[in-house]
């Protein structure tokens, strides 16, 4: 047992910098003062439970062989600065959906369903196809789907657990019976090769959930779920161009403003920081301990960002799902694609506790324990 073990969790104080050292004091925005959190199991007559999940990611792959030769960067600070050593990117004729398609198509598989079975489609991607319509749209009509309601939704690195997260109040009302939640992205087409802080970083891959109605029998259903975001931390990871104030000019390929840009450091400390509160609170709502969990799944984004967070915890690595070595960071995808890879190779058995726990653009953060 480590100090933190047990239902009595202290606040996290967590903010550790980039190098991975020192916790530091929580800034003024703090989301221990801003938190949402809500019992999954709270008000609603049903339980939702993971049904099937898929993931895909594409062949192609960008090492960092590949990256020196990019750009002035070299395998060895990439591999200490952020444990990955390579990553997926998209053919050429591939778009976001694409990917998505193969991931939604896997997922039922595993769900035993079909197109025809989904009640509503959630997308949570940064790179859709295009701005409308919307690439939930587009999915459905690649996978048959019936005219359900579908939307993208835009939570950046978060969108997942944001999708998980809305998918259950409408399994939990009775609305809904099966809903597919996808997080795909193609971020290689928003990143700029010049850019040594950012290239090194961001791979494409598309994971998908397909959130059912748990029947009586079974026991899987979702514990608990925290949301949080702080927009004034906006500005610490932007895509400057392509929207209304900025649409897409001369002045701004020249400038290279389609691409995103990143303050590495600040975001670093931040996320350990929301991810430590929020995975806090997930497990003191679902009223578990950290000896409960069995598998702790965090958005993959650096190794060191993820031994951070199951280090506060006192969480053993054997029990962190990380492959952000060979996929890099696929934003709305990592956590699916993970939860997927740990099903499909047995790693993640029924009846085990599971924490997922997200941070992105926004700033947004989710996290949420559930019971596989
Ligand atoms: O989903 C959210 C997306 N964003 C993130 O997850 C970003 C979170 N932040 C990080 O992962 C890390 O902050 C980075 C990996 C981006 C950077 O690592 P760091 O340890 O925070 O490095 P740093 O920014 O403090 O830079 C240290 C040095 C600098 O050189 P000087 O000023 O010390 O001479 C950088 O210029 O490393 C240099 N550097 C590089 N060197 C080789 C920055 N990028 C590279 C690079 N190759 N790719």
């Amino acid at each position: 047992m480590t100090e933190n073990q047990g239902s009595n969790l202290a606040t996290p104080n967590v903010s550790a910098d980039s190098s991975g050292k020192s916790p530091t004091t929580p800034s003024a925005s703090s989301p221990a003062t801003q938190r949402t959190v809500s019992n999954g199991r709270g008000k609603g007559i049903y339980r939702a439970r993971i049904a099937g999940t898929g993931s895909y990611l594409p062949e192609r792959v960008l090492t960092n062989a590949d990256l020196e030769k990019m750009v002035d960067t070299n395998n060895a600070w990439i591999v200490e600065r952020t444990g990955i050593h390579e990553r997926h990117m998209a053919a050429d004729d591939q778009v976001t959906t694409d990917l998505a398609y193969i991931a939604g198509t896997r997922a039922l598989e595993a769900a035993k369903l079909t197109a025809e079975d989904i009640d509503m489609i959630i997308f949570a991607t940064v790179t859709p196809d295009q701005p409308m319509p919307s690439a939930a749209c587009v999915l459905q009509k690649k996978l048959g789907a019936r005219q359900v309601m579908a939307f993208d939704l835009s939570a950046a690195c978060s969108g997942f657990v944001y999708g998980m997260t809305v998918a259950n109040q409408f399994i939990r009302s009775g609305l809904y019976k099966n809903i597919l939640i996808v997080g795909a992205e193609v971020l290689h087409r928003l990143v700029n090769y010049k850019d040594r802080e950012t290239c090194i970083l961001f791979g494409d891959g598309a994971g998908a959930v397909i959130l059912s109605r748990a029947e009586d029998n079974q026991n899987s259903e979702i514990l608990a779920e925290h949301l949080f975001a702080d927009g004034n931390l906006g500005d610490l990871f932007i895509l400057p161009a392509g929207g209304s104030a900025m649409p897409l000019s001369q002045k701004v390929l020249d400038e290279g403003l389609q691409y995103v840009r990143m303050k590495g450091r600040e975001i670093f400390k931040h996320a350990v920081r929301t991810m430590s509160q929020g995975c806090q609170d997930a497990i003191e709502t679902a009223g578990l301990s950290i000896d409960q969990i069995d598998w702790l799944i965090p958005h993959q984004a650096n190794i060191r960002i993820l031994d951070a967070v199951a280090k506060y915890f006192g969480i053993p690595t054997e029990k962190v799902v990380v492959n952000v070595g060979k996929t890099g960071n696929t934003s709305a995808a990592t956590i699916p694609i993970a939860l997927d890879q740990a099903i499909r190779d047995g790693r993640i058995q029924r009846d085990q506790n599971v924490l997922l726990t997200a941070f992105g653009a926004g700033l947004t953060s989710g996290s949420m324990m559930l019971r596989y």
